[in-house]
């Protein structure tokens, strides 16, 4: 029998979905290699994993479907509904007409009858075309929030999505999804981690009972080129040490006792197990304010990341669709 971790789980507001648990694999790597990945979601579900973050832009969604198919053919998990998946519309599909086909077409990747959450990847249209990556700046349209966020919700009263949600939106974008809104976004997904603790929007979001789950909980993958500011940091290193735990469970742990989800990404067996056990110790009322004292430092921008330096916005305000809020 394997060792697992029991991994506590956190409700989600429409209460039609299986709660999530409170820690998610991400599953992006640049460049994938897709058997890596998916050995090592498959041993993610042998420690207790039973939560996976993809998306359309990833080209994980088929892997992660073989691997959890594998997992249910080897009796790891018993059905379905024992794991918790999470995909994501792209920005060339924020068009209420693709969005319905955009989860339809994740779903068969997936091999799924549902997601349980679905989310917007970005509040970034781009006109409709192949997912081409980095975007030209030329190619970003108005959002259209209302007609977007309609779709979204038919795909959750089909019962496609059993959760709706966003991701990298701001406290802005979120005020536009909330004036459309019949069935409030439930998560919001965002950079979130000891360096970028986002806290204007983490009340916003607790206000109105928005979940917030943290990607790159770890500092991501060196993402900007400039090294980790999580795992390099010196005030984690100092804390990590008292508590005789590494640097990257003393942010994982932050991050659970805030009340938030880390979706952190390892295709690794160790670091896999190692970032599961932080669920059984606490830090201290000490380590929290040194934590809330280190300077912060945002890693990841829309035009950082989905965009190629060159060209020019045209049709949408670079403010409108950037990500950057303290
Ligand atoms: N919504 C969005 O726009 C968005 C954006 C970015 C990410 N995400 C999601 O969030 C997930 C996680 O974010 P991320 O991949 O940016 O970054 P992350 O989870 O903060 O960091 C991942 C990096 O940390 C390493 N790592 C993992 N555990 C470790 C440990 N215990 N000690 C030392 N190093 C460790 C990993 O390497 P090894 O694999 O070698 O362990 C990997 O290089 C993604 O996979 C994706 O699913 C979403």
């Amino acid at each position: 029998m394997a060792f697992t971790t029991a991994v506590p789980e956190v409700a989600l507001r429409s209460g039609n979905a299986r709660p999530m648990p409170a820690i998610g694999m991400g599953t992006a790597k640049f460049p994938l290699v897709p058997e890596t990945a998916m050995d090592a979601v498959l041993a993610a579900v042998e420690l207790g994993y039973r939560h996976f973050d993809t998306a359309s832009m990833y080209g994980t969604e088929l892997l992660l479907g073989d691997a959890l198919a594998e997992a249910l053919r080897r009796g790891l998990v018993a059905s379905r509904e024992e794991v918790f998946v999470t995909t994501k519309l792209w920005c060339t599909q924020c068009h209420p007409h693709l969005v319905l086909p955009s989860l339809r077409e994740s779903l068969q990747n997936l091999q799924m009858e549902y997601v349980d959450l679905y989310l917007i990847h970005w509040p970034v249209c781009l006109k409709p075309g192949p997912r081409v990556f980095p975007a030209k700046r030329e190619d970003a349209v108005p959002f259209d929030f209302e007609g977007v966020w309609r779709e979204m919700e038919e795909c959750h009263r089909l019962g496609l999505a059993k959760d709706i949600g966003v991701s990298n939106f701001t406290t802005w974008h979120l005020d536009k999804i909330l004036a459309a809104a019949t069935i409030p976004p439930a998560v919001n997904q965002v950079e979130l981690n000891p360096v970028w603790q986002q806290r204007k929007l983490r009340a916003y979001c607790a206000e109105k009972s928005i979940h917030v789950a943290a990607y790159s909980p770890l500092g991501g993958q060196n993402w900007s080129g400039e090294g980790n500011p999580v795992l390099e940091s010196e005030v984690l290193a100092e804390i990590a040490k008292a508590r005789g735990k590494s640097v990257a469970q003393v942010a994982l742990r932050w991050i659970y006792e805030q009340g938030l989800t880390p979706i952190v990404k390892s295709f690794s067996k160790d670091r896999l197990k190692q970032n599961l056990e932080i669920f059984d110790w606490e830090l201290t009322d000490d380590d929290l304010i040194k934590i809330s004292q280190i300077p912060q430092k945002k890693i990841v921008t829309a035009a950082d990341v989905i965009f190629s330096p060159e060209g020019e916005f045209t049709s949408v305000k670079l403010s409108d669709i950037e990500v950057v809020e303290e």
